[in-house]
């Protein structure tokens, strides 16, 4: 079942990556043109400082050279599934019938290695875990990073502002005072924005990590989505017709729009061709794995053949309720997902100005592979 760590040459077919239906939507002007340090530091007059100054975002020149492959180990194989060092004091309360998890009296800092192993097939079985009254916030941004570092080779993103000394930390913020909500919604008329994070990498991440620094009293929640149960929720004919197909994801689009707006691009964007379903090495279990944020085309297909069946599938996981959960945020929580198995969608929903900031550790997992069909 393991991957081969084999860096196959990926040809990508010439003259498709500026169409195709995976037009990339930023639901918030961030960068350093948008940021205003003083509104962050000292507050404004509706607004208070932020209260993590320290993962208050920065945006260097320094670049970076392109990812090399490295060998992930899945922690989550050698955990005991009965949880007994992850949930030995904990309550845990399900967020719906289908997906997610709410886990009270763990403390993810105190973890032994053991509990972590733990907690990598806990969030793999359960998809989305929110674990709350966290320290993850308050510890040493250093130590956050070596938990994270754990379940894998942390996640450089190419695109975001990171708290300064530390790039492997990608930043949400959204500042005080901010009008995103307003303008975005003059040209646009939802929010969503299904996908998994960076999928565009030859290693996606794998076990998650994003906490809450700052927040709006209401709003701002995310949605998730299993995308093991939109995989089974196919029909048998449907599902094998899937199998062995692969698709192009690209950074590019999410590269151009950082340089639009003054952004960094920190690493060369690139391609990546992914199995549409992908097998989780711990679980065994298969998911689809595309999203309208990164995947452009399947290979294979004729350009409206791929539009076609993409937006089958794009529109199959936008309206899977039955296997979504909406994830509220509350100071001192940290969410954890699996992103080999999930899709998230941030909400855009206050607009008088609160500041909502969050911090994401993004371990990196093994290139996506998929086993045999299983009828
Ligand atoms: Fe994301």
């Amino acid at each position: 079942m393991a991957p081969a760590l084999v860096d196959t040459p990926q040809v990508v077919p010439v003259g498709f990556t500026k169409s195709g239906n995976g037009e990339y939507k930023e639901a918030f002007a961030a960068g350093p043109k948008h940021y205003r340090p003083d509104a962050e530091l000292k507050g404004t007059e509706k607004q208070p400082p932020a209260k993590y100054p320290k993962y208050l975002p920065t945006w260097t020149d320094k670049t970076y050279p392109p990812l090399e492959l490295f060998e992930h180990y899945e922690h989550g194989k050698d955990a005991d599934p009965s949880f007994p060092n992850l949930l030995q004091d904990a309550t845990v309360v399900d967020l719906t019938a289908n997906i997610g998890a709410e886990v009270n009296g763990v403390q993810l800092s105190k973890l032994t290695d053991k509990g972590k192993d733990e907690l990598a097939l806990f969030v793999a079985q359960k998809k989305v875990v929110a674990f709350r009254n966290q320290n993850f916030a308050d510890i040493d941004i250093k130590d956050a990073l070596e938990i994270g570092g754990y379940f894998g080779r942390h996640h450089i993103h190419p695109t975001s502002g990171a708290p300064e000394g530390y790039p492997e930390v990608h930043l949400v913020h959204r500042g005080a005072d901010d009008t995103t909500a307003r303008d975005f919604f003059e040209e646009r008329t939802n929010s969503i924005t299904w996908h998994s994070d960076v999928t565009y990498e030859k290693q996606p991440p794998g076990t998650t990590f994003l906490y809450l620094l700052d927040g709006p009293a209401a709003g701002g929640d995310t949605l998730f989505a299993n995308q093991a149960l939109a995989y089974r929720r196919l029909s048998p004919e449907f599902r094998k017709r899937l199998h062995g197909l692969k698709a192009v994801h690209s950074a590019i689009e999410q590269a151009n729009t950082s340089k639009g707006r003054g952004g960094v691009v920190r690493r060369e964007a690139v391609m990546s061709i992914h199995p549409i379903v992908r097998t989780h090495p711990a679980t065994g279990e298969k998911a689809l794995f595309v999203n309208p944020q990164f995947t452009r085309r399947i290979l294979g297909f004729k350009k409206e053949e791929s539009d076609f069946l993409l937006k089958f599938l794009y529109d199959h996981i936008a309206k899977g309720q039955d296997f979504q959960a909406r994830v509220k945020w509350a100071p001192g929580t940290v969410v954890v997902w699996d992103n080999r198995v999930t899709a998230h969608s941030a909400l855009l929903d206050w607009e008088d100005g609160q500041r909502r900031h969050l911090a994401r550790i993004t371990p990196q997992a093994e290139p996506p592979f998929e086993t045999d069909f299983e009828g």
